[in-house]
């Protein structure tokens, strides 16, 4: 389902990946970690093909980086979707909005807009603060408005940066929650953290990344050693 072929990138002159070769496969969850720098959110954006590699090749569904069109990539992004730490959502809407947005700039009737945000919300429980404002969520709700958005288009896989690095423990656990149910009925997701804590509490497979490479992958049986790292 996705996959990287010896992928490298450079930028003004030094390598921020070297030789990546990574499959994640339909419905997998897979945990990014490595100090900062290491190179885990360019991994991710690899994905969403934010960036291009600079050497090798990766495949995302249909898609290859190493012949996809502009105009292609918006509908990679409806395959693929994405969080971030500080969520990113638009200020001045409120969570209905927010989350209704991109199916209305794809040209979505009103009608098929309606259920599906609805789905998506309530899917993130946050269906009964459909209308309020961004301004009076909490980061865990709006971290849940995030995910939500990231879902409407029906992703295989959901990437997740730093998901957790604005919120506190209890909401943490909740978005983490979140993501295993949300993996469960189907989809595959992609989180990079510094939240180790959080990842013995909820093992999956682990990718230790160090200088822009994957050092080490880690068992998830064994994960108590990332706890020394
Ligand atoms: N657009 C860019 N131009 C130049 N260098 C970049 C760019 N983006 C990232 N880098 C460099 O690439 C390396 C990897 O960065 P990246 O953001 O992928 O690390 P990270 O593992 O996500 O770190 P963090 O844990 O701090 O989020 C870093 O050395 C960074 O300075
Ligand atoms: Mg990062």
């Amino acid at each position: 389902m996705i996959e990287f072929f010896n992928v490298s990138v450079k930028s003004k002159n030094r390598l921020i990946l070297r030789e990546i070769n990574l499959k994640i496969r339909k419905g997998e969850f897979v945990y990014l970690i490595g100090k900062t720098g290491a190179g885990k959110t360019t991994l991710l954006r690899l994905i969403y093909m934010d960036l291009i590699p600079t050497a090798g090749n990766v495949l995302v569904d249909k898609f290859s980086s190493s012949n996809i069109r502009k105009r292609e990539i918006p509908y990679l992004r409806r395959k693929v979707g994405v969080i971030f730490q500080d969520f990113k959502l638009l200020p001045d809407r409120n969570v209905y909005e927010n989350v209704a947005f991109s199916l209305r700039v794809i040209g979505k009737s009103r009608r098929e807009v309606k259920s599906r945000v609805l789905s998506v919300l309530t899917q993130v429980g946050l269906n009964h603060k459909r209308y309020h404002k961004y301004h009076m969520l909490s980061g865990g709700e709006k971290q849940r408005v995030a995910i939500a958005r990231a879902l409407i288009n029906e992703p295989f896989i959901l990437l997740a940066d730093e998901p957790t690095g604005n919120l506190d423990p209890e909401a943490s656990k909740d978005i983490l929650n979140l993501l295993e149910k949300i993996n469960k009925s189907g989809t595959a997701v992609c989180m990079a953290t510094h939240n180790y804590k959080l990842i013995t509490w909820a093992p999956h497979r682990t990718l230790l990344m160090e200088d822009g490479f994957i050092k080490q992958e880690i068992d998830p049986d064994n994960l108590n050693q990332i706890l020394e790292l």
